[in-house]
């Protein structure tokens, strides 16, 4: 037997009895003879005392951290005084053998030692090894067990879709896999498999779920990944009020499970709402700060720069915070809106009841209306800016709000807020390629078609959890006609469309149920949860910035041979040797 116990089981009711712990040294410490291991496993950690008289002692006097060792001592209970309140901080273990399982070289970082994310991604196994990533793991399939648990409770069946699929076009670019019985033909690993749950619902399988890898060839961020998971939902025979009340229980389910409580009911704000009150479409409104329409007090202005915008139908929008300011942090503030293409942001202060500003002597009759209306108060700081595209101004002023939030306001960041983005616009203009695109996806039921592109509305909606997209789904299109009309909106050709989606539409045909779904990004369920901002955190194996697997090396170059046999030559000018 090579353990009776764990290391995080014992405590004082085992005194006295003779047991066999197995796992990793994580400290000697040597006390004038004495010998104090901690040994870890999984459960945590327990310590073993080897006296200088007995037969395990010789071995002890061998092995190095992170050994794999296995002991056999006696439970005994420690003196008051020494007792910590950790897991098995009641006992010790006095070893009377110790058996080494495996050397360990000196590793690159102990466990929990502060080194840089690259040599972690490197060495994994000895990151994963760590209290706070054994943690996150564990928490990671707490999370899995209790979505698994609502899903199957709600009559939900689990079923899994083709990795190895078609290259469509819309949404990131694809990974493609090249056929080697099919030369010169690619399948594409799936970015959802958003086609295959709508196929499930045309087969009938009215309520499906499946935790699905996704694949997508994107810049990555702190909460993205090349590869992530989705916990991938699609009903039948509902409406959005059916799928907003269920997917709320569902992710106030999940959180509870990990001692997480999320608000009785979720908010619901508008995409415009969103947009004008926090200039976001994931808005976090733990630290308040709303946006606030300023243009009416601005209207006869003397101020020449807004003057000039308002006489161009522009706005005046910002807002009101508490926070220090002077002109060196006011104009690290405009850099910010500068990115936008703002002329620049104005500020004041009310002091001493008095306004202090750089602008004060242009602004004084603004001041005095915006004090009366929004009953400014001591201390209040208000930050203004003047544009004349009222998306672009909510957007640069929704940045800096949120950078000031996380500033300034970290103990307020520390709670929850879930709330539903509703009411997407259906399409949104790409610039790059002079056509509508869908903003959710081409697939999603729009509501007034016939309306003009900009107008038209979508039966979309995201779920936001503490300014954080957590998932976002639509109803879809289940009428082909509709289908192909939305194709030729986004500039998608007949022939187009009948290439790309021909199964669709054909299954479109032969009786198609009125369905709509949802998509969690999991990993940014879990990462919330942990308290971490980087889903890298949450993932075992996570890929770096570049998409690098620092463990295997993944992308790699591939045999001459292989190549040939999938008829692939390398235009080696395009090579790029880059370093991760
Ligand atoms: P969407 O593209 O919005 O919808 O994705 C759903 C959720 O997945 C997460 N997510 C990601 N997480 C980590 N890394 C990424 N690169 C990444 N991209 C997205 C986000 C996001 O909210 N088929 C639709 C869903 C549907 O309509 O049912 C879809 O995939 O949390």
């Amino acid at each position: 037997m090579l353990r009776t116990h764990t290391c995080g089981e014992l405590n004082k009711k085992h005194a006295g009895m003779n047991v066999i712990l197995s796992g990793w040294v994580s400290r000697i410490r040597d006390l004038g003879g004495i010998k104090f291991i901690i040994l870890r496993d999984r459960y945590g950690e327990t310590q073993v005392v080897v006296n200088p008289d007995s037969d395990a002692y010789s071995t002890a006097q061998e092995i190095g951290r992170e050994f794999v060792i296995q002991v056999e001592g006696e439970v005994r209970e420690r003196p008051e005084e020494t007792k910590t309140n950790t897991l098995t901080g009641e006992i010790e273990v006095y070893a009377s053998k110790i058996n080494i399982l495996s050397t360990a070289e000196v590793p690159p970082f102990f466990p929990g030692e502060k080194v840089s994310e690259e040599l972690r991604l490197r060495y994994r196994y000895i990151d994963l090894r760590s209290k706070m990533m054994k943690d996150n793991i564990i928490l990671r399939h707490k999370m899995a067990q209790a979505a698994r648990e609502f899903l199957n409770k709600h009559g939900f069946l689990e079923i899994e879709t083709p990795f190895l699929t078609k290259s469509t076009p819309e949404g990131a670019r694809d990974f493609l896999v090249p056929s080697r019985l099919q030369k010169g033909k690619f399948y594409a690993l799936p970015q959802s498999p958003q086609l295959f749950k709508q196929l499930l619902m045309i087969s009938g399988f009215d309520k499906y779920y499946q935790f699905a890898r996704c694949f997508r060839d994107e810049d990555l961020r702190a909460d993205r990944q090349p590869e992530f998971t989705q916990i991938d939902i699609e009903m039948s025979f509902i409406d959005e009020e059916d799928i907003l009340k269920i997917m709320e229980e569902f992710i106030r389910f999940v959180y509870n499970s990990v001692g997480i409580n999320l608000p009785e009911k979720f908010d619901r704000l508008t995409y415009e709402e969103a947009m004008e009150k926090y200039g976001s479409d994931k808005p976090d409104r733990r630290f308040g700060m709303e946006l606030l329409d300023f243009t009416e007090e601005f209207i006869d202005t003397e101020f020449r720069v807004v003057k000039n915008i308002l006489e161009i139908n522009g706005s005046v929008k910002g807002f009101i915070t508490d926070i220090p300011i002077s002109r060196k942090i006011a104009s690290e503030y405009e850099e910010i809106v500068k990115k936008f293409g703002l002329g620049g942001l104005l500020w004041f202060k009310i002091e001493n009841d008095k306004v202090i500003s750089p602008t004060a002597k242009f602004l004084s009759n603004n001041y005095l209306k915006l004090k009366e209306k929004f009953k400014l108060k001591e201390g209040d700081v208000v930050l203004l800016a003047a544009y004349t595209n009222r998306n672009v101004l909510n957007e640069a002023l929704g940045t800096l709000r949120l950078k000031i939030g996380k500033e300034h306001f970290s103990e307020k960041m520390k709670s929850f807020d879930a709330l539903w983005v509703i009411d997407f616009p259906f399409l949104e203009w790409n610039e790059e390629e002079q056509r509508y695109v869908a903003r959710h996806h081409p697939f999603t039921l729009p509501k007034n078609l016939d309306d003009s592109p900009e107008n038209i509305k979508a039966y979309a909606y995201d779920m936001i959890l503490n300014g954080n997209e957590l998932g976002g789904g639509s109803l879809r299109i289940y009428n082909e006609k509709i289908q192909e009309k939305v194709f030729e909106l986004i500039g998608l050709s007949k022939t187009e469309a009948r290439e790309k989606f021909g199964f669709l539409l054909d299954a479109l045909q032969l009786g198609a149920p009125p369905h709509g779904g949802i998509a969690f990004g999991f990993d940014r369920m879990v990462a919330i949860a942990s308290g971490s901002d980087n889903i890298r955190d949450v993932i075992a194996f996570p890929k770096t910035a570049s998409g690098v697997c620092q463990l295997t090396g993944a992308p790699s170059d591939v045999s001459k041979m292989q190549l040939e046999e999938l008829g692939i030559i390398i235009n080696n000018s395009n090579r790029k040797n880059q370093k991760d």
